[in-house]
C-alpha cells in the first residue's frame, strides 16, 4: 500500500507477548498468525443513560443519535467495527463529540461496551474477569493523554517509572527502563528535574516515556499532541513516527486534525457523530471520501503529500518500448513516490516520469496533465470520483500493492 505521508510500512509479523487462548481455535491461528490483527473491535456500541440494551436495540433498527437523546440517551459509540494490525498506527479522527475518547476508552476496558467486543491478541477483552483486565491493561496497554498529569513533587526520572511502580518492578531495573525510556523520548539528561521545569512539550514527553517504559505493546493515545504548539507538535509526529520504526507499537491514535492523521496514520477511521464513517489509508480518504462530511474535513489538505505516483499513473501506452520510455523519462520513481517529488522533474520536462517496480519494471507513467489534474481535483464524495487509472501491464501482485484499497 502506498504511504506518503510517513515512511512506508508494510504489515509487520505478529509477535505476541501473552498466551494465546487455547482450545480448538489454536491450530487454526498458527496458520494465519502472522497476519492476524492485533486489535479488533466488534461491533461496539456504548450508550449513556437509561436503560441502554434497549437504545441499543433501536439504533441496529435504525433510530439515530438524535432520536435518542431527545429521552436524554446519548448514543457515544455507535456499531463501530475496525482491526488494527499489528505495527500499525491507526488513527481515530472526529469533530469533538463524535465518540474518540469512549471507543478509546473500550478499546482498553475502562469502559464496558454496552454491546460488541473488543479482541487483543486474539483475546476477548470484554470477557475478562476484572483481575485479568488490570493484569492485561497494566502490563500490555499503554495510554498517553492530552494532558498528561505528572505528579508535581517526583522528579522527571520519577514520573517516567511510574508505570513500572504499578507493576511492582524493582527500584533499580524501573529507574534502568525509565531512563532508556527519557532517552528515546527526547528527554536524556532531565531525569533529576522536577515536572514545573519543563515545557509543556517536554512534560507530554514524560507521558510518552511513562508508556514507553512499561514496554507495552499497544500505545492508545488520546490527543496527545493537541495541547501543543504547532512546531513542537510537528516535532513530536516525527518523534513518534522515528519511535515506530525502531519500536513497532500497535498505536491508536486520536485526534480531531486531519493534517496530524494523515501524517501519522497507516489507517485512519473518520467518526462521526458516534459512527465509524470512512477507514482507509489517508490515500483512499482522499481520493475517495467516503461523503461529503469527510470530504470536507479533506479540503484544506495539501494532496501532493498523500497522494502517490501509482495513484495517479497510467498505463505507459506512450510511443516506443518501456526502455525508450525508461531513458526518455526526466525521472524513474516508485509507486509510493508522493506526487510533490514530481514536481522538479516536469520543471525541466514535458515527457512523463516513469513509475517503476522494485526490480526496475516499467509499471506505468505520470505525465503532467495527469499530476495537475490530480493536484486541482476537488474532493468529491465516493460515488462522484473515478477510481485512479491503472497500467494495464502491472503484473497482478505489483497491482495488489500499489493500487489502494478501496474503502
Ligand atoms: N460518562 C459519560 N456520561 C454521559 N455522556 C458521556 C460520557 N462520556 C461521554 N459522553 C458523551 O458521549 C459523546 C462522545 O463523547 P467523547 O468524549 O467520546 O467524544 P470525543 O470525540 O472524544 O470528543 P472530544 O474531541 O471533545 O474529546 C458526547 O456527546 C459526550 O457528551
Ligand atoms: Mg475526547
Amino acid at each position: 500500500m502506498p504511504y506518503a505521508y510517513g515512511r512506508a510500512r508494510g504489515p509487520i509479523p505478529h509477535r505476541s507477548t501473552f498466551r494465546h487462548v487455547g482450545g480448538a481455535g489454536a491450530s487454526l491461528r498458527s496458520t494465519r498468525e502472522v497476519y492476524v490483527s492485533r486489535l479488533h473491535a466488534e461491533h461496539l456500541f456504548k450508550v449513556f443513560g437509561k436503560r441502554p440494551e434497549a437504545a441499543v436495540e433501536r439504533l441496529k433498527s435504525g433510530a439515530s443519535r438524535e432520536e435518542l437523546r431527545a429521552d436524554g440517551t446519548t448514543a457515544a459509540v455507535i456499531d463501530a467495527s475496525f482491526e488494527v494490525e499489528a505495527g500499525q498506527i491507526f488513527v481515530v479522527m472526529g469533530l469533538s463529540g463524535s465518540g474518540k475518547s469512549t471507543l478509546l476508552r473500550m478499546l482498553n476496558g475502562l469502559l464496558e461496551p454496552t454491546a460488541g467486543r473488543v479482541l487483543y491478541d486474539g483475546q476477548d477483552l470484554t470477557a475478562l474477569a476484572p483481575r485479568e483486565l488490570r493484569e492485561v491493561r497494566s502490563r500490555h496497554i499503554s495510554m498517553v493523554f492530552q494532558h498528561f498529569a505528572l505528579f508535581p513533587h517526583r522528579s522527571v526520572l520519577e514520573n517516567a517509572a511510574y508505570g513500572l511502580e504499578v507493576q511492582g518492578v524493582a527500584r533499580k531495573e524501573r529507574e534502568e527502563r525509565a531512563a532508556e525510556a527519557l532517552e528515546l523520548a527526547g528527554l536524556g539528561g532531565w531525569e533529576t528535574s522536577w515536572p514545573d521545569e519543563l515545557s509543556g512539550g517536554m512534560q507530554q514527553r514524560v507521558g510518552l516515556a511513562r508508556a514507553l517504559a512499561t514496554d507495552a505493546d499497544l500505545l492508545l493515545m488520546d490527543e496527545s499532541f493537541s495541547a501543543l504548539d504547532p512546531l513542537i507538535r510537528r516535532d513530536m509526529q516525527d518523534q513518534l513516527l522515528d519511535l515506530q520504526t525502531r519500536l513497532k507499537k500497535t498505536i491508536v491514535f486520536i485526534t480531531h486534525d486531519l493534517n496530524e492523521a494523515m501524517r501519522l496514520g497507516d489507517r485512519i477511521a473518520v467518526m462521526r457523530d458516534g459512527r465509524v464513517v470512512q477507514n482507509g489509508t489517508a490515500e483512499d480518504i482522499l481520493v475517495r471520501p467516503a461523503n461529503d462530511y469527510v470530504a470536507s474535513f479533506i479540503q484544506d489538505v495539501d494532496r501532493s503529500r498523500v497522494l502517490t505516483a501509482g495513484s495517479i499513473m497510467d498505463a505507459p501506452t506512450a510511443p516506443g518500448s518501456a526502455d525508450e520510455v525508461l531513458a526518455a523519462a526526466p525521472a524513474t520513481v516508485e509507486a509510493d513516490t508522493p506526487v510533490h517529488e514530481l514536481f522538479t522533474p516536469f520543471s525541466h520536462s514535458d515527457l512523463p516520469v516513469a513509475v517503476t517496480d522494485e526490480r526496475g519494471v516499467l509499471t506505468g507513467v505520470v505525465t503532467r496533465d495527469r499530476l495537475l489534474a490530480a493536484l486541482g481535483d476537488e474532493p468529491k464524495a465516493q460515488d462522484a470520483v473515478k477510481a485512479p487509472a491503472v497500467a494495464p501491464v502491472v503484473p497482478a501482485a505489483a497491482q495488489a500493492k500499489e493500487v489502494p484499497a478501496g474503502a
